[in-house]
């Protein structure tokens, strides 16, 4: 695998690449664990080439969030993507992607402040400038994120609809861990005692699949279902509990197919995020392991 570090170099390797066959990109934040090396596997069941990258982006977190005690485990991490045959890793410093004097960003409006736009202001306009400059610089056909970071996609899909970049996005079903909580760079910042009350996200959106599979359909009476599961561990803090319509982040007042149920709640320190999607209903998808496959185009 090889490793750049430059924008220039990896510019010139990714036009190789693309010479040849689809180039696929998974961006990242390094920590990796099965849920980026889920997408690293799509990407190369469906692309010529795969290329990745990492890179703590300091734009997408405000003053005071976590980018100084974010993960970092830079070797293990080439080693799990050589390990899984990653052609290329883009692994920048900070001052490479953000010369001194950069003062153009990306701003998705409207989606890029609901859900987690509007509990992290700034959050979406860090992550679509630094998606933005990944694609001029890998150029790739197609790139793959998670539906893990379900209001990521929706803010990138209207990127690359507004801005008509040319590349696929595909999203991939959560990993979770065994009993059920959603893989993340940050569980490792989980004291033990923190992560099993992590589960409380998963549990409250297990205990509202039943109410949905018993036919309940109101948002509201949902959503406070929601709520009260949080409200069962006080050492919890719920940031929000949403129903929306997966694309916009509107709220939908019936919770029928294709709604988006998002949950994001600080366990001490961290905050966590979790999600299912109303049209992979069937409790299995909420099971650790891997769910079904599902592609959404831009
Ligand atoms: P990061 O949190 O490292 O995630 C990189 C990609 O892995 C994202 O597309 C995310 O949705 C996906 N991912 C994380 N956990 C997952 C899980 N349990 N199952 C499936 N996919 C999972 O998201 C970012 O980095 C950044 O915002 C980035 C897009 C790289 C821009 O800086």
């Amino acid at each position: 695998m090889q490793i750049i570090r430059t924008v220039h170099e990896m510019q010139l390797a990714c036009r190789n690449l693309t010479q040849k066959g689809t180039l696929g990109l998974v961006p990242t934040m390094g920590a990796l664990h099965e849920g980026h090396l889920s997408l690293v596997r799509r990407a190369q069941a469906e692309c010529h080439s795969v290329a990745a990258s990492i890179f703590v982006n300091p734009t997408q977190f405000a003053a005071g969030e976590d980018y100084e005690t974010y993960p970092r485990t830079f070797e293990d991490d080439c080693a799990k993507l050589e390990a899984v045959g990653v052609e290329l890793l883009f692994a920048p410093r900070a001052t490479e992607m953000y010369p001194a004097d950069s003062s153009t960003f990306v701003e998705v409006g409207g989606i890029g402040d609901r859900l987690d736009g509007a509990s992290r202001p700034g959050h979406f306009r860090g992550v679509a400038t630094v998606v933005a400059k990944l694609f001029h610089i890998v150029g790739p056909d197609r790139a793959y994120f998670g539906q893990k970071d379900a209001a990521q996609i929706a803010v990138l899909r209207a990127m690359v609809r507004h801005l008509n970049f040319p590349v696929q996005l595909v999203t991939c079903p959560i990993v979770r861990e065994r009993d059920g909580l959603a893989m993340s760079s940050r569980n490792r910042n989980l004291s033990a005692q923190d992560r099993s009350r992590a589960l409380v996200l998963h549990r409250a959106l297990e205990r509202v699949c039943h109410r949905l599979e018993a036919g309940e359909v109101r948002s509201e009476i949902l959503k406070r279902v929601l709520v009260q599961v949080f409200a069962e561990d006080e050492s919890v803090r719920l940031d929000y509990a949403e129903i929306v319509e997966p694309h916009t982040l509107l709220p939908v007042a019936e919770t029928t197919q294709g709604a988006l149920i998002a949950v994001a709640a600080w366990v001490g320190s961290t905050r966590l995020i979790d999600n299912i999607l109303t049209d992979n209903l069937a409790i299995e998808t909420l099971h650790g392991g891997h769910g079904s496959m599902e592609e959404m185009h831009a």
